[in-house]
């Protein structure tokens, strides 16, 4: 552990990196998954639970959390770690994003986006300013500029107005941010699916000298091969000897191709939410708990996994659990699903320490592909 928020790269293999991000509550191996806890808990999963699958941080919501419990409350809670008593990092997203996907009535313009609570409906406002302001008061660890996500498809000149406006707000939200030695303040490169608006995007960030920097505006219903076009297009302009952050993403499989291209860190309520509506990931591909050829089978999931869930519960238990939405199904699937992926990103750091992520991914993508044992 260290004072200052830092970024060691410890390996490369290919474009793929294994590095370690510092900071004083704690130290992030990347290739890296966070678990996303929005309003401040990783739904159906307790935290000790989080830490003992490998996680070293999580993601929390400015957009929620500032709507409840408020951010002012959990600042005199003594802030949203002891709160929800999680000591490790914690990034929380800028809220922008989940304004535009969450909301009723936005306007964004300049000064920030006003919109209308999904709560109660009351009317708020949040300037790039307030949102650093907010993830201060919650104490984060990586704290994320407030920026546009356009959904895809849209004009160019629709995209390139919101990229742009991007950069003035991590500007702003840089001067906001200040200097804290012990966090940092990440920029979001924009610019949709034209590759020149990416370019011009992450250079321009890289300018402001952030201390790591994410890609945004992708999974934005966008095919998988134009998100990984984008990011060939960007990686080589975000600065090498800072952490890259793809928000959002995704599945395993866009995971490990997304390392292959110097991704280094990840975020998705894929896991979670599909878990809690009967999605298990596993080594051999994903199986629906919900499907009736489950009713009777008295197997595991995967009795070779590192993770109780997948051995020790049949999928006939699991399948009823599910269709009598019980809690439990939620719980067990969730568990089985951050167990996988938490063992995944395990999976290729070890590999691209050894020099051998390439092997790693082609069979990992043959085991999926054999499908359910
Ligand atoms: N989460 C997923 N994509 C995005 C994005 O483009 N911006 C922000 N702030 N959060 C995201």
């Amino acid at each position: 552990m260290t004072e200052t928020f830092q970024f060691k790269l410890l390996a490369t293999d290919g474009k793929a990196r294994r590095g370690e991000v510092s900071m004083p509550r704690g130290t992030i191996r990347t290739p890296a998954f966070m678990p996303v806890g929005t309003v401040g808990t990783v739904k159906a999963m307790y935290l000790d639970q989080v830490r003992e699958l490998g996680a070293d941080i999580i993601l929390g919501n400015t957009y929620h959390l500032m709507l409840r419990p408020g951010p002012e409350r959990v600042a005199r809670l003594g802030g949203l770690h002891e709160l929800i008593r999680w000591p490790y990092p914690i990034l929380t997203d800028s809220g922008g994003f989940q304004v535009m996907s969450l909301s009723g009535l936005r306007k964004l313009d300049e000064q920030g986006v006003t919109f209308k609570s999904h709560v109660d409906g009351a009317l708020h406002h949040m300037s790039p300013e307030r949102s650093i302001e907010i993830q201060g008061l919650l104490d984060s660890d990586i704290q994320m500029q407030l920026d546009e996500c356009v959904a895809l498809p849209a004009s160019p000149k629709e995209i390139e107005r919101a990229m742009e406006m991007s950069l003035r707000w991590a500007e702003r939200c840089k001067v906001a941010f200040g200097d804290q030695p012990g966090k940092a303040m990440f920029g979001i490169v924009q610019g949709g699916d034209i590759p020149h608006l990416r370019v011009r995007s992450a250079q321009a960030l890289a300018e402001l000298n952030l201390k790591g920097y994410a890609i945004g505006g992708l999974a934005v219903g966008e095919p998988q091969e134009v998100m990984l076009d984008m990011i060939d297009t960007t990686v080589p302009h975000m600065p090498f000897e800072k952490p890259r952050y793809l928000m959002g993403v995704g599945t395993p499989d866009d995971m490990l191709k997304s390392v292959a291209r110097g991704i280094d860190m990840f975020d998705c309520v894929m896991p979670t939410r599909s878990g809690r509506h009967g999605l298990a990931f596993t080594r051999r591909g994903r199986i629906n708990l919900r499907n009736a050829r489950h009713a009777e089978d008295m197997r595991p999931l995967d009795e070779e996994s590192s993770c109780p869930a997948a051995r020790d519960y049949s999928r006939a238990y699991l399948h009823h659990l599910i269709r009598a939405n019980e809690s439990l199904g939620g719980m067990l699937l969730t568990w089985n699903n951050l167990s996988y992926y938490q063992d995944l990103m395990a999976g290729i750091r070890k590999a691209i320490e050894e020099g051998r992520f390439a092997d790693f991914m082609a069979e990992t993508q043959e085991n999926w592909a054999r499908g359910d044992l």
